[in-house]
């Protein structure tokens, strides 16, 4: 019989075992996630009847210490979502320049919302300077010509910048700002249970300063698809409303929430195994001539690095990886960006060292 899978591209046979680091997006769902989606209780879950879904909801609320969260299905709607319901249109949505929010969510708070984006420059450890957010945050709401500020949104681990967790402090500090501005503090929390593990803390002490937050269940925690979430029962309820208008109201979503379970309360204790190859990957790099961490070694599942020689440039060295059967990717301003997760085990991390040390290999022509 055919299936739809057999109509997708043949894989090249050379690339049929790949070791795939260009994210941890690339997780596929565990054995006990398929078990669990095929026998979830299902409902209608746009009339709030989806008993799997509602699980899901208490259980990350619960994690990350809010009274209410809501499934939705991406960590861009999440946060898309969670801007909405912070920012009137017209008023501003204060960023770190290099937030995925800003670089690769398509602009949609603008486009939904009719909201401004300041962008402010995230420093080398991904945070804003108070002294910036302090300068975007004292307007004088009663002119006319001012958009107003409504919400700032941090990112955690801060992804661009190293997959670098922001500290508890820093956020303290930060809460403590907006508040005293009258503004909403949003946390893209798309990998808070890496932050949490390198902090040494549990999440909801870091999403504690966040009004909402946001966590995706498909990246490390390898669920197919979706996000949570999470914030007071009111910001919620709007989110929801927000969902169901970009289209994110999904009926029987349970059988995506049933994933999430498993991702919430299996998956969360073995992220220290993903940081612990990160850095062991990031070892072996360090040794190679020809390759330097950008900015250092990594303190999640994150490893930055640039490749120096001659024979390459940053696109020319990750085409020649690839058709060595190891996926990397550029991720801003020619750093290469190598992300370990549950589907790469310790001989693929050496396998990828030994393709690019081969490749850097003082043999004269690129291969
Ligand atoms: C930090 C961060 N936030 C949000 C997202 C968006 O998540 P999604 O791909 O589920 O829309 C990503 C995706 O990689 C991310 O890395």
């Amino acid at each position: 019989m055919t299936t739809l899978l057999d109509t997708r591209e043949p894989v090249p046979a050379e690339l049929d075992d790949s070791v795939e680091l260009r994210s941890d997006t690339f997780t596929l769902p565990t054995p006990e996630m398929l078990e669990a989606a095929a026998n979830a209780p299902l409902g209608d879950d746009v009339y709030g009847e989806d008993p799997t879904v509602i699980k899901l909801e208490r259980l990350a609320a619960n994690l990350l210490g809010k009274a209410a969260a809501c499934l939705m299905p991406s960590g861009t709607m999440g946060n898309l979502a969670a801007l909405l319901a912070h920012c009137r249109r017209g008023s501003k949505a204060i960023v770190g320049h290099e937030s995925d929010l800003y670089v690769y969510e398509a602009g949609g708070a603008s486009m939904c919302g009719g909201i401004v984006y300041d962008p402010l420059p995230n420093l080398p450890d991904g945070t804003i300077s108070l002294e910036a957010l302090e300068e975007s945050l004292v307007v004088d709401r009663t002119d006319p010509q001012i958009a107003p500020p409504a919400v700032v949104s941090l990112e955690t681990p801060q992804n661009r910048c190293g997959g670098i967790p922001l500290q508890l402090d820093y956020l303290a500090e930060v809460a403590q700002l907006t508040r005293a501005h009258g503004v909403a503090l949003h946390l893209d929390g798309a990998r808070i249970f890496n932050a949490s593990v390198a902090l040494g803390v549990m999440p909801a002490e870091i999403a504690f300063y966040a009004d909402t937050v946001q966590v995706c269940l498909s990246k490390g925690l390898c669920a197919p698809i979706g996000s949570v979430l999470a914030g007071d029962r009111a910001t919620i309820a709007q989110a929801r409303r927000i969902r169901k208008m970009l289209g994110g109201g999904m009926r029987q979503a349970g059988m995506i929430a049933a994933c999430g379970i498993v991702a919430l309360s299996e998956m969360t204790g073995r992220l220290a195994e993903d940081h612990e190859r990160a850095a062991r990957l990031a070892r072996g790099l360090s040794r190679i001539p020809g390759i330097r961490l950008d900015p250092g070694p990594p303190i999640t599942n994150m490893v930055f690095f640039r490749v120096r020689d001659e024979r390459y440039t940053t696109r020319s060295f990750i085409t020649a990886a690839h058709r060595r059967g190891v996926r990397v990717e550029e991720l801003g301003h020619g750093r290469i960006r190598a992300v370990t997760h549950a589907n790469v085990t310790d001989v693929a991390i050496d396998r990828a060292v030994g393709v690019f040390a081969d490749l850097l290999a003082p043999t004269g022509r690129p291969r």
